[in-house]
């Protein structure tokens, strides 16, 4: 197994070009099962969860290629409509199939996806959303067994929760429904908005765009046709790096970004001290003379993302003052406290609120990754330890940052990474 080595404290520089946004290409390449033709995808980042979703595509009897970045995949002759447990269990996401599998074939059979480490992640919302348009939904030996033998039927429909993949299933069913799909409290994450928008071009008629309101006009299973298309910035990445420079108080640019993307983390930033320029796509982060503390509580777009409030918290380590982090979204997002506690922070957890306090020398230590997002909390971390600092269990970071150790090695951090 890997792991990555850390020597601090560093000073950043120079620029680092962000990756296509996991989050955006995961539904998208879902929605191709709504195309019989070929569909071409442009700035595909290459992250082990989108190979792990290819790995299920071929199961179901895609046909694909993926070289630099660019995703051409083929689902005419699609002859399984099962995503089995062993894909499911390493990938949440996948469940994503569902909606567009049992839109376009009438059937599908998905693994209920389980635990999770950072809590209990239900799907009762994708599944009563399908429900109401008509699906029978059994849970059979583990799986979610989905029927709906004369298509799927338009509905008015209204979130409990505002759910990103929940509300990603049910667009793509509704876009080869029978009729008009309301869907109410949709969730607007810039991920979402480009799944709509990906398939309005493809034909299909959206209003509301952009809201939490939707009305879909199903195509009455004829399936769509997709031109080229390319995925958005991935707006956690960056949100990544602009912690990276203001940790280490460095100058860095990001490259291929969506501004607009970051507004919630870039006025974060400007509350610990730092600021941000963005000129066009590319982003500048000038450092804090000191680091002030913040508050923050994450909640759904345009809010402060959960998946950026484990980089806040290694950041808050170093601000001066206390800062107040309350986790709103999942119940056991706080994995990440015993490990910067290893590194010395100061950090006193109370239910889902986390107060810390600041500025702390952390020093060196072995830490242990529980997730994706913690994961890069520990390097953001260890970039700001005096001392060496191992971060194992990276294949969590494997998922969703494309190169970090070789992104950051360009910016000057010293980092390798080195098996066990
Ligand atoms: C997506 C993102 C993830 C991000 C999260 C919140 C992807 C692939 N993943 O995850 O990175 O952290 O949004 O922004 O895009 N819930 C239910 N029932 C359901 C569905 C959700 O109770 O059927 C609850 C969840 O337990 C959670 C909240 O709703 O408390 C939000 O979860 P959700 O938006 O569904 O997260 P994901 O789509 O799984």
């Amino acid at each position: 197994m890997d792991y990555l080595s850390i020597t601090g404290p560093s000073r950043l520089g120079g620029s680092v070009t962000i990756s296509g946004a996991k989050n955006a290409a995961l539904p998208l390449m879902a929605a191709t099962l709504l195309c019989d033709k070929p569909v071409t995808i442009d700035n595909v980042p290459d992250v082990a969860d989108i190979r792990t979703l290819l790995k299920l595509f071929k199961k179901l009897g895609s046909r694909f290629t993926f070289d630099d970045h660019t995703l051409v995949i083929d689902n005419e002759a699609i002859d399984n409509t099962t995503a089995t447990y062993d894909i499911v269990k390493t990938m949440r996401a996948s469940i994503l199939v569902l909606g567009p599998l049992l839109a376009r074939f009438g059937r599908c059979e998905v693994s209920l996806p389980g635990g999770c480490a950072i809590g209990q992640r239900p799907i009762d919302l994708h599944l009563k959303a399908l429900e109401q348009m008509g699906a029978v939904i059994e849970i059979k030996n583990g799986y979610v067994v989905a029927t709906a033998p004369e298509g799927l039927q338009g509905a008015h429909i209204i979130f409990d929760k505002v759910t990103v993949t929940g509300s990603e299933n049910i667009i793509m069913a509704a876009a080869l429904a029978r009729g008009k799909t309301q869907l109410i409290n949709v969730a607007k994450e810039p991920e979402v908005v480009q799944l709509c928008e990906v398939l309005a071009n493809a034909g299909v008629t959206i209003e509301g765009i952009g809201s939490d309101e939707l009305v879909i006009h199903g195509t009455d299973r004829a399936p769509v046709c997709f031109e080229p298309f390319s995925i958005i910035p991935d707006r956690i990445e960056a949100g990544t790096y602009l912690c990276a420079a203001a940790i280490t108080y460095s100058t860095v640019t990001l490259e291929n970004v969506r501004p607009d993307h970051l507004d919630a983390v870039t006025a974060k930033l400007h509350e610990a001290g730092c600021r941000v320029s963005a000129e066009g796509s590319a982003m500048t982060l000038h450092p804090a003379a000191r680091l002030r503390s913040f508050d923050i509580s994450t909640t759904e777009y345009p809010g402060f993302p959960t998946d950026m409030q484990a980089q806040f918290m290694a950041l808050a380590t170093q601000a001066e003052g206390v800062s107040i982090i309350e986790e709103r979204l999942f119940e056991n997002r706080f994995m990440h406290v015993s490990e910067l506690q290893r590194l010395g922070a100061s950090i006193h957890l109370k239910g889902n609120t986390a107060t810390l306090n600041g500025p702390i020398q952390l020093l060196g230590a072995d830490v242990m990754a529980t997730d994706l997002r913690a994961s890069s909390a520990l390097v953001l971390a260890g970039l700001a330890a005096s001392g060496v600092t191992n971060v194992h269990r990276i294949y969590h970071l494997d998922r969703g940052y494309e190169k970090l150790h070789e992104k950051l090695k360009n910016l000057g951090a010293k980092i390798e990474r080195l098996s066990e």
